[in-house]
């Protein structure tokens, strides 16, 4: 599959996120969201099996860079793909193993919607909460799973918050740190 530039095969499984083929929301957000920072640190939020973790070691590779999921298939998945891809130092864990002390420079997700709105915006307001002062944060979001209204949360709880493209009813959403 292609992950950012890189034609590779990554190790999947059944019981986590589309788990075939490259989610189109999530080629999306790595083909359309800026690079991140060389020096991170860097966040892949609800990483799943790790694409966007793999693009992000891949892009940024002196950077620290973590990956978290609740799903424990998914972390161990993730895991094997950052080794596989240079990146045995990158952390994948579950959320709450993650220091409370790191301040992210780049978070990107796409974050799991189905979980529900108040679970969302728990999780959302946990991780900006985490950005750096500096820090962006880069969430690709379906028209149809909420991406506007997740707009105008995000900007009414202090995050601003923009739509930088729009495709084939996908979003990806800029978030700036808390203000
Ligand atoms: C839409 S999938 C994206 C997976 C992967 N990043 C990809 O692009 O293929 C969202 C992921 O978020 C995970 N997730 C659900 N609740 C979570 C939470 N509270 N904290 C972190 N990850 C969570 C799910 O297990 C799932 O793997």
């Amino acid at each position: 599959m292609r992950v950012g530039d890189l034609d590779t095969e990554l190790a999947t499984d059944r019981g986590v996120f589309s788990p075939s083929e490259l989610d189109f929301g999530t080629r999306y957000l790595l083909g359309a969201a800026p690079r991140p920072p060389q020096d991170g640190p860097m966040l892949d939020l609800g990483c799943g099996y790790g694409p966007i973790a793999v693009a992000l070691g891949l892009w940024s590779p002196q950077a620290p860079l973590w990956a978290v999921d609740v799903n424990p298939r998914a972390v161990q998945l993730c895991r094997a793909n950052l080794d596989r891809h240079g990146r045995p130092d990158a952390k994948a864990c579950q959320p709450d193993e993650v220091p409370s002390e790191v301040r992210f420079a780049a978070i990107y997700s796409n974050p799991p919607i189905r979980i529900g709105k108040v679970a969302l915006h728990e999780m959302l307001a946990q991780w900006l909460g985490r950005l750096a002062d500096e820090g962006q944060a880069y969430l690709v979001v379906n028209k149809n799973l909420g991406a506007d209204s997740l707009t105008r949360w995000l900007n009414r709880q202090g995050w601003p918050t923009a739509r930088l493209s729009s495709r084939r009813g996908y979003r990806i959403l800029k978030v700036g740190p808390h203000h």
